[in-house]
């Protein structure tokens, strides 16, 4: 539990307006917001209340205090009779909150919960549609991630990102953080001159002079897509509405790898329907970023550990373009409804990839992607809960929803789908789906009763092909877990029988292979091989060197295990600068597994502070 810099008021141990100080008091009370049919269990807002429509950011941001202070200007719409208005918050120091006519609304803040964080509940006049609080960042935001230079490509300027989902825009805006809850914003964002500032909103393309940024964002988005990124960013074009930001360091690079990007759009609204959100540009972020990619509407974030070279690590740009539609325009009402979002949106890539790459290419993501699905139900237990596509986390930490289940037995579900009503119908209905609930939420009730009005009607052969229920409220794979026919794999399988088998690596037929054979090659191997068959296959193929990551984690594990010192050096080094948890947690969790803690504690010491809190913290519950 992280503490709190936030102290709350205990003023007469009872939540009390006009306790204007929250520091270093403590309050014990529980948060008695009036209880709201259907609302979030992770949100403590009353948003279905107040409606909130609208919000105006002005915020400075310091990278010497790192911090971010300013203020919050919300527009309501609240109902008849609600007399406050609750924020989420998450350690957030608040100063003062006032109405449009200039005077100071009274504003008390609640019990803090190391999930949750606190609500900031404000008294509301009979007309008030206007609250703007004033307020700062602790120094340990979860969303805020503050690089020195030395963590930057460019190793001059420093650089800071947020990350929202699922839950820690609360931690540096106060706001009905709930996916559920919908609003558009206007930000005026100052940073130090010199560097350039960006959103997940209408973006600048280059550098302003003073270091003042505007931005707006007027299609309506929940609170964990706000999303803000300062560094020395630079820009470059691909097409009329796409276009690439990286530092100047790696520009070139990243343009390389994504010279298609404006094709895989079009690709995409083919598929779906129209792209509704005007331009679709990625930022690379430096190595410390902890997602592989953030689906922040208009500006994806991506990790640079996708830049292979040979463009083979796309399918995660199309799986956050994938969230344009499925996500972004549709959204998961709750965090127990993510495979919606997730579930969806892999699904999605898959199509996306099939267009660009071939059926047979996708194939190979299908397959593997039921092995990391086999493995969770391993890890979840074959009767829990947590394998049902429909989630329960009620008191529990939202992050818990992201597993293989949400997306990959999600997806297979949707595949399950198109096998059984026809691609067509399938395509149809998807169009419709984004079309008819576009920039609203979606629960799974309500998809299912759409799926039944919509597609399978009264159809009662493909229902019983089907069986919904039995995936969405089921444990585990369903009977009718769907096939995909993958013939490149065959191949594969037969040069891991001849490794095997004394065949030399240099003569093995590696030649046509992309990253995905590979990948299906390694885990198709022993688990442990011998010294003598990692040095054949290093000397073969370079593979200690290699630049694609995938690949290096793939082989960093085989070396752990083998023993293979050779690899070490680079492996640190992967391990120091890398800090996508993907990556991160599989590699110190098998060398504590084969007894290298000692070699594991010795290089997280000096790569801990590169990663970012929440990575840390799973990391530091490996290590303890
Ligand atoms: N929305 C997620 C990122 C995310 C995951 C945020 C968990 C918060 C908690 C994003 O779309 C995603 O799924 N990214 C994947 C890549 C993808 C190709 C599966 C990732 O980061 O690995
Ligand atoms: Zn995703």
């Amino acid at each position: 539990m992280k503490k709190s810099i936030l102290a709350t008021c205990l003023c007469m141990g009872l939540f009390t307006f006009g306790c204007q100080s929250n520091k270093e008091k403590e309050n014990t009370d529980k948060d008695n917001s009036a209880p709201i049919e259907n609302k979030d269990s992770h949100s403590k807002s009353n948003a279905l209340e107040i409606n909130p429509q609208h919000v105006s950011l002005n915020l400075e941001v310091d990278f010497d205090k790192k911090q971010i202070a300013g203020s919050a200007k919300w527009l309501l719409k609240p109902n008849e009779n609600t007399d406050k208005a609750v924020f989420d918050t998450y350690q957030l120091e608040i100063d003062s909150i006032l109405y449009a006519d200039g005077n100071k609304a009274e504003f008390k803040i609640g019990s803090h919960d190391p999930i949750l964080g606190a609500a900031l509940e404000v008294e509301l006049k009979k007309d008030t549609e206007e609250l703007t609080i004033y307020y700062k960042t602790s120094d340990d935001a979860t969303a805020l991630l503050w690089l020195t230079p030395e963590q930057t490509f460019g190793k001059e300027a420093p650089y800071l990102f947020t990350q929202g989902e699922p839950i820690y825009t609360r931690t540096w805006i106060p706001s009905p953080d709930g996916p559920g809850y919908r609003f558009t914003y206007d930000a005026t964002i100052k940073v130090p001159e010199g560097l350039l500032a960006l959103m997940s909103a209408e973006n600048p393309q280059e550098k302003s002079k003073n270091g003042v940024y505007e931005f707006k964002m007027e299609q309506k988005i929940p609170a964990y897509l706000m999303a803000l990124a300062v560094g020395d960013i630079a820009f470059k074009t691909v097409d009329d509405r796409t276009g690439v930001y990286a530092e100047p360091a790696i520009l070139d690079k990243a343009y390389n790898e994504l010279d298609g990007l404006g094709e895989m759009v079009h690709t995409t609204e083919n598929l779906y329907g129209e792209y509704k959100w005007d331009r679709f540009d990625v930022l690379f972020l430096p190595s410390g970023f902890p997602m592989g990619g953030m689906e922040n509407p208009r500006l994806t974030f991506a990790t640079p550990t996708i830049l292979a070279g040979d463009k083979s690590l796309l399918n995660l740009i199309a799986h956050e373009l994938a969230h344009s539609w499925s996500g972004n325009l549709v959204t998961g009402a709750s965090w127990d409804d993510i495979w919606l979002n997730e579930g969806f949106t892999v699904y999605i890539e898959r199509r996306v990839t099939e267009a660009e790459h071939g059926a047979d290419y996708a194939a190979m993501l299908w397959d593997l992607a039921e092995k990391k699905v086999d493995a969770a139900i391993e890890t979840a237990g074959e009767n829990s809960k947590d394998t049902w596509l429909k989630l329960d986390l009620k008191n529990r930490d939202p992050e818990n929803a992201f597993t293989r289940i949400a997306y990959d037995k999600g997806a297979a579900l949707l595949l399950l789908i198109e096998q059984t009503v026809g691609r067509e119908n399938m395509d149809n209905f998807l169009v419709k789906y984004f079309k008819d609930h576009a920039f609203e939420s979606m629960d799974t009730e309500r998809f299912l009763t759409y799926l039944d009005e919509n597609l399978l009607n009264d159809n009662e052969e493909w229902k019983e092909a089907i069986r919904v229920e039995d995936w969405v409220y089921g444990p585990a794979k369903p009977s009718n877990y769907p096939k995909v026919k993958n013939t490149r794999f065959e191949q594969v399988s037969t040069q891991v029988d001849a490794f095997k088998n004394g065949t030399s690596a240099a003569d093995l037929k590696t030649e046509k292979w992309s990253t995905y054979e590979w990948l299906f090659f390694f885990e198709e191997l022993p688990s442990k091989l011998t010294l003598e068959q990692m040095e054949d296959l290093d000397k073969a193929y370079k593979l200690t060197q290699t630049g694609n990551s995938e690949i290096a984690n793939a082989w960093f594990l085989h070396s752990i295990k083998a023993e293979y010192e050779t690899a070490y050096p680079q492996m640190k080094e992967f391990l120091y600068v890398t800090g996508r948890a993907k990556f991160l947690s599989p590699l110190y969790s098998e060398m504590i597994k084969t007894g290298k803690s000692e070699m594991a504690k010795e290089i997280y010491k000096i790569a801990r502070p590169n990663y970012h809190p929440i990575v840390q913290r799973g990391i530091d519950g490996i290590l303890k």
